[in-house]
């Protein structure tokens, strides 16, 4: 039945979670763009094929018809002065590379991934940017800070999701939650190398608490004192409030993995032993609800890197499937619009409006 798929666009794909997300939700991907070179040898070793390079050049010409378009793009400032002139507002931006292709295949969905911090970035403008030039070519916009941990994954990761339609607002109401968020000890590897910390190089606090997010902070590792604009016996709290320094229990959930970290500064408490020791790489890859037989770069700072800047792939797989029913509805009807968009070769297509219960 491959004729009968939705069809994606998988932009600025990184290492392919959305690819991941949406194949395993029985969508075919039919083409892809990711500049980095390291992201894209690892895309190739996954899905046997190299994505196209820079958005910038694409020619939207020669681009297949697609269903859904997904893009988790770098957060860039639009500088836009004067008045509203619609999504060319925003010419010049890895953006509006995004919103030609969209003008030009007109796609029934389109979904961006960011950090949540683009609702606030550039006092609210960047936000207001996406939202009015989305709707300038056609779409009702809804967008929803999506957590990790209510995905079935033990890692606090808020992202911010957009899903532009036709006709109806996307409902992220209607997403499948899962409850209670599951431990970070679920997910780790049983036998493997294990970086361990030596008892002296950290410190155990008293009585931790799990706190809303999930998180156990158990302790701090002993250094990295910032003694400048400290005042003075309250060093030790440096270490406490510095991330990469922080311990947790495996009891809780994880804090997000960044993409910054690349030198994969994450140390759990694991109870059993009295120990402390790293999260491996493939604890990250997991926590992030990728399947171990997914291959990861070969350079380390890479493999932490790519991780830290993908999306969840629970939390997409969800988006995916939810999208099915309420965009494209039921398989008869998603069959029959499939087979219109496909025999007419057009780039517009249809939206159904589905009365959803
Ligand atoms: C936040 S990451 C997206 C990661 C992806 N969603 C995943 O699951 O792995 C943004 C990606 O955009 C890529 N990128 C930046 N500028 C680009 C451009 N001009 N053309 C294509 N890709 C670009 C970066 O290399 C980076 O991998």
């Amino acid at each position: 039945m491959e004729g009968l798929k939705l069809k994606f666009a998988d932009l600025f794909a990184g290492i392919g979670g959305f690819r991941l997300a949406f194949e395993k939700a029985d969508y075919d991907c039919v083409f892809s763009c990711e500049i980095n070179e390291a992201c894209q040898q690892v895309y190739l070793n996954n899905f046997g094929d190299i994505p196209a390079n820079d958005i910038r050049k694409i020619d939207r010409c020669n681009l297949p018809y697609f269903d859904v378009l997904t893009a988790g793009f770098p957060c860039q400032p639009f500088s836009i002065c004067g008045r509203r002139k619609g999504f060319y507002d925003t010419r010049g931006t890895l953006f509006f590379h995004i919103c030609e292709i969209i003008e030009y295949i007109n796609p029934p969905v389109v979904i961006l991934e960011n950090v949540k911090h683009i609702l606030h970035h550039d006092k609210g403008r960047t936000l207001e940017v996406i939202l009015y030039s989305l709707e300038d070519i056609g779409y009702v916009v809804n967008y929803e800070i999506l957590n990790s941990k209510d995905f079935g994954l033990p890692q606090n990761r808020e992202r911010v999701v957009f899903v532009a339609t036709k006709n109806k607002k996307f409902d992220f109401g209607l997403l499948k939650k899962t409850y209670p968020f599951p431990n970070l000890k679920e997910f780790l590897c049983t036998s493997g190398e294990f970086e361990y910390l030596n008892p002296q190089e950290y410190t155990m606090i008293d009585n931790p608490k799990q706190q809303e997010s999930g998180l156990i902070f158990v302790g701090y590792r002993n250094k990295n004192i910032w003694k400048t604009g400290i005042r003075p016996n309250t060093e030790h709290l440096s270490r406490v409030h510095h991330q990469p320094n922080r311990i947790y229990s495996i009891e809780g959930v994880h804090p997000t993995i960044p993409s910054q970290e690349t030198s994969g500064r994450f140390f759990i408490y694991i109870p059993e032993e009295n120990a402390v020791r790293k999260l491996t790489i493939r604890e990250c890859y997991r926590i992030m609800g990728f399947p171990d037989s997914f291959k990861t770069h070969s350079n380390l700072a890479e493999c932490y890197k790519q991780i830290g800047n993908s999306v969840s792939i629970p939390v997409m797989y969800e988006l995916a499937n939810q999208i099915k029913k309420q965009v494209f509805y039921h398989q008869e009807i998603m069959s029959d619009m499939i087979n219109i968009t496909q025999s007419c070769h057009v780039k517009q297509s249809i939206q159904l409006e589905i009365p959803f219960k």
